[in-house]
């Protein structure tokens, strides 16, 4: 990409992110859920995000399959459109975080590589990096989707876990597994994490 030029920020004009946080009573932050495909990232979101709501902290769901259907629409899921998926939406977030928002992101973001221009991109201090940890097997024999079976067949290529790689992230901050556990149980205990680095 080439550098822009004649562009003239303002970011120092705009309302500051301290401000708003004090307006919405809460420290925003980035909860990143990363993870195989049918691991239970979007489940987790929303329960989190029902969770956080109901106590009176406003939250935005960044979500692979949405963010795909509207402003990433024209990417596929090679590496480097997977590194460009999650470049955007970490720029998105950012803008999330500088209103005072609590954005919850649930994206596959396979690969240290990707996350870790995500953590330069939010800032480490702005991002609670969570694994949704639950085995292939588990996801496959879910398979909510039917994308599972259709990798298997060779309609889908690409597919992470089948054909693409998904690397265990080395830079947690929790890790969920979700196997043995109830979607409550999950949620409560990302909630229980996530709550001490919201609150004023
Ligand atoms: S990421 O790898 O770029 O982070 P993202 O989270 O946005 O992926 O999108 C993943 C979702 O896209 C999956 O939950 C699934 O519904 C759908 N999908 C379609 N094709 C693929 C594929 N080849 N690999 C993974 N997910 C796919």
């Amino acid at each position: 990409m080439k550098p822009q030029k004649n562009i003239h920020t303002v970011f120092d004009k705009i309302i500051k992110r301290t401000d708003k946080e004090k307006f919405l009573n809460q420290n925003a932050v980035a909860v990143w859920l990363t993870g195989l495909s049918g691991s239970g990232k979007t489940t987790l979101g929303v329960a989190l995000e029902q969770k956080l709501f109901e106590k009176g902290y406003l939250t935005q769901i960044l979500d692979g399959d949405n963010i795909r259907s509207g402003i990433n629409k024209n990417l596929n899921f090679t590496e480097s459109d997977r590194l460009e998926n999650i470049r955007r939406i970490s720029e998105v977030t950012k803008l999330f975080i500088n209103c005072g928002v609590i954005a919850i992101n649930c994206f596959i973001s396979p690969t240290d590589e990707i996350r870790d221009m995500a953590r330069k991109i939010i800032g480490e201090k702005n991002l609670i990096e969570v694994y949704i940890n639950t085995p292939i097997e588990v996801c496959e024999e879910r398979d909510v989707k039917g994308l599972y079976q259709k990798a298997r067949d060779g309609k889908i290529k690409n597919f992470t876990g089948i054909d693409s790689p998904f690397e265990r992230p080395k830079n947690l901050d929790v890790e969920i597994f979700t196997e043995n556990q109830t979607i409550e149980e999950s949620a409560q205990k990302l909630f229980d994490f996530v709550i001490s680095r919201i609150k004023k």
